[in-house]
């Protein structure tokens, strides 16, 4: 399939369909922080109401640094994994003792703190510093591997390095920002794990996973796994 198409489609749907999410119309690194933790195990539906209260009780990273640990908890408690909130001050201390208190905007700066893995590190420095640089969580890699790689069963056809190095690969150039949050659109709202929604999908043209299932019977979204 062609990339620049690719390119061309998604960022033109993103234009027109991207969510309105609080974290992307900030470039406060300390929100964008936050937002990441909470995202990690959690439906953007279910974090959007905690995202502001928890930035309204810790409105910088030197107030969250600061606060009891309790305290962080308490906000926290209905997001559930609750050792992500203790994980997330961590980090707020970390930067405070080795960055004098200012997120990193490298990758390299951003994994030297424990609790950031590479996604996350990815995403703060695409995010909040618009740094051009690929980044792949769950609906990124999804929909990465059915575009450019096929269908992932009965087995995925590229392990986790593989995948960051053909984001790398395919990440359009000066567009990192727009193009990283149109993949996780387009994995959280059409390319499902259990049931993309083909029909509507602005990539079916430059789909593999879609052309290989064409020798399949097709489940009524217009999809097959
Ligand atoms: N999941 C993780 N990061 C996200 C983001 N920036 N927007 C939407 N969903 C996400
Ligand atoms: Fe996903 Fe289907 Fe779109 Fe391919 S055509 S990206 S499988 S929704």
């Amino acid at each position: 399939n062609d990339s620049a198409q690719v390119h061309a489609s998604l960022l033109s749907w993103y234009e027109q369909e991207q969510r309105a999410l609080p974290w992307r119309t900030t470039s406060d690194p300390y929100a964008i922080l936050v937002s990441e933790v909470m995202l990690q195990q959690t439906q953007v539906d279910r974090v959007l109401p905690k995202y502001q209260q928890f930035l309204s009780a810790f409105p910088t990273l030197i107030d969250l640094a600061a606060a009891a640990t309790a305290d962080v908890i308490a906000v926290w408690v209905p997001l559930g994994y609750n050792r992500r909130a203790v994980s997330l001050q961590a980090i707020a201390r970390q930067v405070v003792d080795k960055y004098d208190g200012h997120i990193p905007d490298t990758i390299d700066e951003l994994l030297t703190l424990k609790g950031i893995g590479r996604y996350t590190a990815g995403a703060i420095a695409c995010f909040a510093y618009r740094k051009q640089v690929a980044t792949v969580d769950t609906n990124i890699r999804r929909v990465l591997h059915r575009v450019f790689l096929g269908l992932e069963h009965p087995e995925p056809k590229a392990n986790d390095a593989q995948m960051l190095s053909l984001a790398e690969q395919i990440l359009p150039e000066g567009q990192a920002y727009n193009w990283n949050q149109a993949l996780m659109d387009m994995g959280a709202t059409i390319c499902s794990s259990n049931n993309p929604l083909c029909g509507s999908c602005p990539l079916q043209q430059n789909c593999r996973a879609y052309t290989e299932m064409g020798q399949y019977s097709l489940f009524p979204s217009g999809a097959v796994l």
